[in-house]
């Protein structure tokens, strides 16, 4: 039998995180939302491009949580979407509701799985689900700082004239306006960001990734983006189910680690078949921790006032 990966709200993210890993053959699929045909119409649509990508798994839609039973991963994004002008954090108070009991259920028919929780605002949400659950937080993890970077990597390419596949970046903290993109650990083929562009130039780019939720929000007007976080669902979805051990950032439980303690925020990991299975402590300067540190504090500052932590 083929691993199994549910997938809870089959929005933009959801379905096209689906169609990328449907498409690789890496798992089968379960697809699940709410609104009735939803999932149904678009699993089916999935299985009917099966014989044209050469493929045997199977794609399934639902709206029963009881059909995720067994899964090996679960990545959440269920909730609604952001608006123009609307903050991640406006979204806090339903979203919340949404997760708890989307993963208080799920965790107890799948007791086994990893959840990939994508529901913004993701940092909080991410708790949300490790709270609902139970699980160790090794299990839980959130998805930003694979998007973060991803974003860093496309705008450096684009300045630069190169292949995006041959600069690597570093983004860590909260996925939100203080994330902290990190030039020192941002390179191009092994080349340091900071030995290949002036300091200004540099600032600029970060200044686009923090903004890079909210300008296509202002594009698209209607929703937000969905294919490059699907793709990063997809990178994080990939390195479990096959063990790769990938090095990625991501939100993770923190218990001392770069001076934090009892949340979830964006820092390098090892994501490998049991989850986060090592967090990598980078040698930050000064500089750079203070401003993971005030990232670090805003994130928890939200969930004090939600009574979270
Ligand atoms: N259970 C299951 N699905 C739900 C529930 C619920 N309780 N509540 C809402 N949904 C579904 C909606 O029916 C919808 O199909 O979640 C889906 C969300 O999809 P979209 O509205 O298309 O949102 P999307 O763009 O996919 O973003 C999802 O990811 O990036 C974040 O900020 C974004 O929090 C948002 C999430």
């Amino acid at each position: 039998m083929k691993t199994k990966v549910s997938i809870i709200g089959a929005g933009h993210v959801g379905a096209t995180a689906a169609h990328l890993i449907f498409q690789s053959g890496l798992a089968d699929i379960v697809l699940y939302d709410i609104m009735q045909g939803t999932p149904q119409g678009k699993a089916l649509d999935l299985m009917e491009a099966a014989p044209l990508w050469g493929i045997s798994s199977s794609a399934f839609g639902t709206n029963d949580l009881a059909d995720t039973a067994g899964s090996a991963v679960v990545v959440v994004t269920a909730g609604l979407p952001r608006k123009p002008g609307m903050s991640r954090d406006d979204l806090l108070l339903a979203n919340k509701e949404i997760i708890t009991n989307v993963v208080g259920e799920t965790s107890r028919i799948s007791p086994e799985c990893i959840f990939i929780i994508v529901t913004n605002p993701m940092d909080i949400m991410t708790h949300v689900a490790w709270k609902a659950s139970g699980f160790s937080p090794q299990k839980v993890m959130g998805m930003g700082g694979v998007l973060d970077a991803s974003r860093f990597r496309t705008f450096i390419a684009m300045e630069l004239g190169v292949s995006p596949q041959d600069v690597e970046a570093m983004v860590m903290g909260g996925h939100g306006d203080l994330m902290v993109p990190l030039p020192r650990f941002t390179t191009v083929k092994g080349v340091p960001l900071p030995e290949l562009l002036p300091h200004e130039r540099i600032e600029e780019l970060i200044r686009r990734t923090r903004n890079g939720g909210a300008e296509i929000v202002a594009l698209l007007k209607t929703g937000s983006a969905y294919y490059a976080p699907a793709a990063s669902v997809f990178e994080m979805v990939r390195s479990i189910v096959l063990d790769q051990k990938r090095v990625l950032p991501c939100a993770a439980y923190l218990n001392g680690e770069y001076g934090v303690s009892g949340f979830f925020v964006g820092v390098p990991v090892i994501l490998g078949g049991k989850g986060v299975e090592k967090i990598i402590e980078l040698r930050l300067t000064d500089g750079e921790k203070a401003e993971f540190t005030k990232s670090a504090a805003s994130v928890k500052e939200l969930l004090e006032n939600q009574r979270l932590t």
